[in-house]
């Protein structure tokens, strides 16, 4: 009998939780982005400004807890644990693919997070091959239905090929964003999930329309190492072939300045600095998915609230030592870029 989406989702944080599951060839590439320091600051920890506007909110903080899960019993408390922990360090929250929802109604209050996060910052989350198939009223009522303030839309061939049963048509996926990003009421996020977004689809998304995309790039989880794990032969072979495809993080963001997106950096995010190299490359805030998961699976919210405060201690360390106010101050703080990263980025038309 065909695996139900709740049997998906369950084995998938099984093995996100205890698996090797993040790239081990490729990295974010955000060892080759120096960050210049500055001996005389002229500034106190306490006066460095990390707040931000993002899809119309006030942000404490640059970061997001970027979607990860819905559908099951499991799923739902993780859901609540982690909107918890964004309202309380005042960061926005991500729900995971709303897809099971939609097929079993009696599944929306796994994703329903409003009373644990009424102030948060909450974006709903559908595939865009599945956003294809339905009418733009029908992906609105499924974000209203969790208060969500703005629709993340994933893009995820990579993972789609390797997984059994994973969709095999990505057909119709610029037009479905000419139409959502004209007819929905709400802000749309186009998100990759992990293996990044290149110039020339930037300059396709610029196109059709979008103004904000969340790279998740090359480097963190991989989720062609996720489906490997599950699949048996011959995806498990394919998978093992694609193992570390995709674009670094940090090569993703650098490729993709000048298009004029708003640009979230997420992938491999691991520490604070990787959060004030991706905005010193141009990132408006940065999200994490896998580390935040782990540390709730730990030690619940409140392990998953010191690890945002850990980024946070570092993001503000990093501002400092380059002599950042703001962040606006940090996205103009010059950064060194190494010849691998600077390699990709020209390979995608970019400028290094
Ligand atoms: C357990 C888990 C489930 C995920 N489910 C979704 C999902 O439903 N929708 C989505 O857009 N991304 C999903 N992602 C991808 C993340 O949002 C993120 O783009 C990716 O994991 C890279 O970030 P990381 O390296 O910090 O984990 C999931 C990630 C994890 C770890």
């Amino acid at each position: 009998m065909a695996e139900t989406i709740s049997e998906r989702k369950r084995s998938h944080l099984e093995l996100c939780q205890a698996e090797e599951v993040e790239y081990t060839g490729k990295t974010t590439l955000f060892e080759e982005v120096d960050l210049i320091h500055d001996a005389l600051p002229e500034l106190a920890v306490d006066e460095v400004d990390i707040a931000i506007e993002l899809l119309g909110k006030r942000l404490r903080a640059p970061l997001l807890i970027t979607g990860m899960t819905g559908g099951t019993e499991d799923a739902s408390a993780i859901n609540r644990g982690l909107a918890q922990v964004a309202e309380e360090h005042g960061i926005a929250f991500g729900l995971g693919s709303q897809r099971a929802m939609q097929r079993t109604p009696d599944l929306a209050y796994t994703f329903e997070v409003r009373r644990h996060a009424p102030t948060a910052l909450v974006l709903a989350n559908l595939g865009l091959v599945q956003a294809a198939a339905q009418s733009t009223d029908a992906l609105e009522r499924l974000a209203r239905a969790v208060g969500a303030d703005a629709v993340c839309l994933h893009l995820n061939p990579a993972q789609e090929l390797i997984q059994p049963g994973g969709d095999r048509d990505f057909r119709h996926g610029l037009e479905t964003l000419v139409r959502l990003v004209r007819e929905l009421p709400l802000p749309v996020v186009v998100k990759e999930t992990g293996c990044g977004i290149s110039r020339g689809v930037g300059e396709r998304l610029v196109a059709a329309g979008v103004r904000r995309v969340d790279v998740s790039g090359a480097g963190g989880t991989s989720w062609i190492k996720v489906e490997t794990l599950r699949a048996g032969a011959p995806e498990r072979e394919l998978g093992a072939l694609f193992g570390d495809w995709g674009i670094p993080t940090a090569a993703a963001l650098a490729g993709l300045r000048g298009l004029g997106l708003e640009l979230i950096a997420s992938g491999g995010i691991r520490s604070g600095l990787d959060v004030a190299k991706a905005i010193a490359l141009g990132a408006h805030a940065a999200g994490v998915a896998l580390p935040v998961f782990r540390a709730y699976r730990t030690g619940g919210v409140a392990a998953a609230g010191e690890f945002i405060e850990r980024l946070i201690a570092g993001l503000k360390t990093a501002m400092v030592l380059t002599g950042s106010r703001d962040l606006d101050a940090l996205r103009r703080a010059p950064a060194v870029l190494g010849s691998r990263l600077r390699e990709w980025v020209i390979a995608g038309g970019g400028g290094a």
